[in-house]
This record gives structure tokens, sequence and C-alpha cells, in this order.
């Protein structure tokens, strides 16, 4: 149990570290929760930092909750179970100890959780993000979206704990998402300027 105890607090302090404000505070002297649309996490700092800065934080949001879930294997406890290990890393994410317990969207990490459990719930949530954000050019659609179908494939799989946790995940990711959803019912939402990267 106290090892138990102890992979959740691990979990929960890996998801506070606050990417998005660290990369934009040292290195661009940019408070990310003050710029774009105030969120902390890979889209805004893509938005507001240009795709470098955006890819490092992706990919350090990700790894925060791949290692988060990946400690019932590093510590060779298979009986528990990576994805409720993970959970508590999405705690930290959004209510994280290093940001006033404020944060981030949880989109990222989350995918990371998945990653550790289960590649193929990424690569899957991969290809309809890649797909949707093509399409729609709105990353919060293909965010939602994305997690809807992974919580429809998780079906297939027979699966309770997984099942149960991605849709907690999408339940959770919405809640978050609901500035955007807000912004996708007037027609506001923030548009990805790929055009802009891609000259700049
Ligand atoms: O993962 C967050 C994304 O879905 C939306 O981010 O900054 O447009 O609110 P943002």
């Amino acid at each position: 149990m106290l090892k138990i105890i102890l992979m959740l607090i691990i979990a929960y302090f890996l998801g506070s570290i606050p990417s998005g404000v660290m990369i934009g505070k040292k290195f661009f002297n940019v408070d990310i929760r003050q710029a774009g649309s105030g969120n902390i996490g890979t889209t805004n700092t893509f938005r507001v930092l240009g795709p470098k800065a955006g890819t490092v934080v992706l990919l350090m949001d990700i790894l925060k909750g791949t290692l988060a879930a990946s400690q019932p294997y590093l510590f060779h406890m298979p009986q528990v179970n990576p994805l409720l290990i993970g959970l508590a890393a999405i705690v930290g994410h959004t209510f994280s100890v290093f940001d006033h317990f404020k944060g981030g969207k949880a989109v990222a990490t989350s995918a990371g959780i998945l990653l550790a459990y289960n590649p193929s719930f990424f690569v899957i949530a991969c290809l309809v993000f890649a797909s949707l954000v093509y399409l729609t050019s709105m990353v919060s659609v293909a965010s939602m979206t994305a997690m809807v179908i992974i919580s429809i494939w998780s079906l297939a799989y027979h699966d309770v704990i997984l099942t149960a946790v991605a849709l907690i995940l999408t339940v959770f990711i919405f809640y978050r998402h609901r500035e955007n959803i807000r912004r996708l019912k007037n027609g506001t939402e923030n548009l990805i300027p790929f055009g802009y990267w891609y000259h700049h």
C-alpha cells in the first residue's frame, strides 16, 4: 500500500511540472498564462512561442504521463494498474502544486498515459487528432474528438478499468475545454496559424 501511495505522489508531482510556463519563462521571458488563450499547454505554446517551443512542451507533457503511468512496470508491481496511477498525473497537470493549483487541459498528458498502457491507443489518438487538426484547424475539436474515439475503441478490449479511465478522461477533458466549447458555439474558436509558422 505504501508503494502505491508513493507512486501516486510521484505521479502527482510529475504531472504538476508546468512545462509550458517553464519553457516560456526560461527561454522567451514570456508568461504563457498571460498570452493567447492563457492555457499552459502545447497548443497555446505553439500559438504564442512557435513550433519549436510547442514541440518541446508537447513532448514534456506526454512524457509526464508516460513516466507516471510506467511506475508499476518500473517498480515491478504488475498488480497495480498503470492507468490508475496515471490519473494522479492528470490531477497534477490540472491542479499543479507548482502553479497555485491551476493547470492545463490534460490532453497531452492523457495521451502519455495511454502510451504507457497500450501504445495502440496512443497511435489511434494521434491519427484522429492529426486528421482533425488538418481538417478543422481547431485543436480543441481534435482533442475532444480523439478522446471520444478512444473511449469507444476501448469497448473492444473488454477492459473495465481502461473503459472507465477513458470515459473519466473524456468527460474531464470536455470539462476543461468548456471555454473552447463556448467559443465553438459562438464561432470564435482560435484557429491554428499553420501558414504563419511555416513561413517564419
Ligand atoms: O489541448 C488544449 C487544446 O485542445 C486547446 O488549447 O489553447 O486553444 O485553448 P487552447
